[in-house]
């Protein structure tokens, strides 16, 4: 993905440094998504990460299903090769492609899947967008396969959205001290404005409320759909398709 007024290069360099304290509690997250994976942990499968940013995702897929193979997205050349560092060791069960989320191409490209998973990305489309993306990623998957999600969720109300500003500050602070021992990632969070609860950057971010996501999914034909986890604005939710 050249740069372009929504996700830059420079925006890769800054997630690559900071995501792991940035993110609410990213081990969660993919404990999560992974477990709710429908696979045993021997078989055999196609997986496919959609904006595999640094990669981390893909990793937990990798490590906990021995024989899956994951197709891994993403615009950014710079995410794409940091990524091709971290799964090195996976290197025969990853293919990493670019693709850009808005176009269809890479849709058609996708092998059948038994879970197509994203983080932190399809908020980057408009309502209208993100329900033709569920639409479309139906086809992709094999029966009973999962679109499995993270993303941040719109507060629906005033208090809601100061109650996840403050929790996501919060968040951040706790595994600034963690990760590295100080507040100064804390510090840069709030300096640059990094809290889309707080600082809404349209031209970015368009994160729609969860229970939109959930019936979106239900009425593009997913079941089982739900919601898992929510930290923070922060929510994982999904469907399968029926076998
Ligand atoms: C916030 S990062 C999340 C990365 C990773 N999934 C994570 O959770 O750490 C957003 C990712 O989506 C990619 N991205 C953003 N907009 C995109 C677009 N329109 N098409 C393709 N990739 C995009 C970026 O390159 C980046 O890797």
């Amino acid at each position: 993905m050249t740069d372009s007024p929504a996700w830059s290069e420079a925006d890769s360099e800054a997630f690559i440094l900071r995501g792991q304290v940035f993110t609410p509690r990213r081990a969660e997250i993919a404990r999560s998504l992974v477990d709710l994976i429908p696979a045993a942990t021997d078989d055999a499968f196609t997986a496919a990460e959609l904006g595999v940013g640094a990669g981390w995702l893909s990793e937990a897929v990798l490590r906990r299903f021995p024989h899956a193979r994951v197709v891994g997205l993403d615009g950014s050349p710079r995410m794409l090769a940091e990524t091709a560092v971290r799964l090195a060791p996976f290197v025969a069960r990853v293919e990493l492609r670019p693709f850009r989320l808005e176009d269809d191409a890479w849709l058609a490209e996708l092998p059948p899947a038994r879970a197509i998973l994203s983080s932190l990305v399809i908020h980057h489309l408009d309502a209208a967008d993100k329900q033709r993306l569920y639409r479309r990623l139906l086809e992709r998957l094999e029966p009973g396969g999962g679109l499995l999600i993270c993303d941040l969720v719109a507060p629906t109300s005033e208090t809601a959205r100061r109650y996840m500003a403050r929790a996501w500050d919060d968040e951040v602070l706790r595994q600034s001290r963690a990760m590295t021992g100080g507040d100064a990632l804390a510090d840069e969070f709030r300096a640059t404005e990094w809290n889309l609860y707080d600082y809404p950057d349209p031209t970015m971010d368009m994160p729609d409320p969860l229970p939109d996501h959930l019936d979106w999914l239900r009425a593009a034909g997913y079941v089982s759909v739900d919601a898992f986890w929510l930290c923070a604005g922060h929510a994982v939710y999904g469907g399968y398709r029926p076998a």
